[in-house]
């Protein structure tokens, strides 16, 4: 098969993990015979500074063409107080709709190799396994009016979160048809006690849930929902959610998997004429500029972020396990980076690439 994928390490850590991404990609393509084509471009802090935007117009076209983006991660402290139009995030931010991925799948899943490096009793974590489908391209992130007027003690400012049926239902729909091949269970997170917004949600969200009869349907505050995470996170199978709740919702739910660092995403969008999807994958961690360049960041949520590649733009399944198998012989084996070595000797970033090109063989 013709693989094109577009490359976009962004900032910080960034380029490291995607870096690593890429080898597991290159990899596991050539084993499994496939002809893979790469692109690169930027996007966020490094395309504000080459191209004086964070998604430069010769990065959308690089992305419409291409089957497949892998990113890495956007966001740089020195642009923490520009405003919101000249920040990286807005690169994302950009691309993300223009691609038009409106459903962001987060798989949180407690991996027995890490059960120690949770925050939470082993016996709390074990056997986790959710995955949170979150609204992307909707909501308070996009929602307008938006801005800020006045000084002084005239200063306001305003946001505005707002949905459409149509775009809580496309994204309710992937996430019952996601259920229907997972445990059957899809608790929808709101904030109806208080929100107009919310309160359609779940009146959509109910309407949806009868064309799928063998699924559960629960509903739950987002409040309580926080808590519920870490008081009891088995019961949860797919959570679905609008797009701010999700943002926080899954940073919560990443570390209850041992580290952010695992945590892999894919976003995706309408189905291409072959039955693929148009989609977009990156790690649900940050740019950490922090540890960045120093060859220590965890490249596994990028890593994982290629096996949904596999399983979602190109339907290529066993590829996707391959990646996956690998990346769990890898933290049996111990050959993990800092942040999921509390002692002994860490592995390096690029150590972690070449251990799971290693296991896939
Ligand atoms: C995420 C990130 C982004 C978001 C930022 C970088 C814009 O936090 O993907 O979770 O809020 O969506
Ligand atoms: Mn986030």
């Amino acid at each position: 098969m013709d693989l094109h994928v577009l490359t976009l390490p962004g900032d910080g850590i960034g380029t490291e993990v995607t870096a690593e991404a890429v080898r597991v990609l290159r990899h596991a393509a050539n084993k499994f015979g496939h002809k893979l084509t790469l692109t690169e471009g930027l996007l966020g802090g490094v395309a504000i500074h080459k191209t004086g935007t964070p998604f430069p117009a010769a990065t959308e076209a690089l992305a419409l063409e291409a089957d497949a983006t892998l990113m890495g991660a956007v966001g740089l402290p020195e642009f923490d107080n520009a405003p919101p139009e000249r920040r990286p995030e807005k690169g994302l931010l950009g691309i993300r709709k223009t691609l038009g991925v409106y459903a962001n799948l987060r798989p949180v899943r407690a991996y027995e190799a890490l059960i120690e490096s949770s925050p939470l009793k082993n016996h709390l974590v074990r056997g986790t396994d959710m995955i949170i489908v979150r609204e992307l391209t909707g909501g308070i992130y996009y929602g307008t009016p938006r801005g800020i007027t006045g000084e002084g003690a005239e200063a306001r400012a305003v946001n505005t979160m707002t949905y459409t049926r149509p775009e809580i239902e496309r994204v309710t729909r992937m996430a019952f048809e996601l259920a229907s091949k997972r445990r059957r269970k899809v608790s929808s997170v709101d904030k109806s006690n208080v929100l107009e917004n919310s309160q359609l949600w779940r009146k959509v969200v109910v309407e949806i849930s009868a064309e799928y009869p063998g699924i559960e349907l629960e509903h739950i505050l987002v409040d309580n929902c926080a808590m519920q995470l870490v008081l009891n996170p088995r019961r949860f199978d797919v959570v679905l959610t609008e797009n701010m709740f999700g943002d926080i919702l899954s940073d919560e739910g990443a570390v209850l998997a041992g580290s952010i660092g695992m945590l892999p995403s894919a976003s995706i969008g309408a189905r291409r004429p072959n039955g693929a999807w148009v989609g977009l994958y990156e790690p649900v961690h940050g740019s950490a500029p922090d540890i960045a360049g120093q060859n220590k960041a965890n490249p596994l949520g990028a890593i994982g972020s290629v096996a949904a590649l596999f399983e979602y733009s190109f339907g290529l399944l066993e590829e996707a396990a391959a990646v996956n198998k690998a990346m769990e012989a890898v933290l049996n084996n111990g050959r993990v980076t800092a942040d999921l070595k509390p002692s002994g000797t860490p592995a390096t970033t690029s150590q972690v690439g070449e251990a799971v090109c290693e296991a896939i063989g």
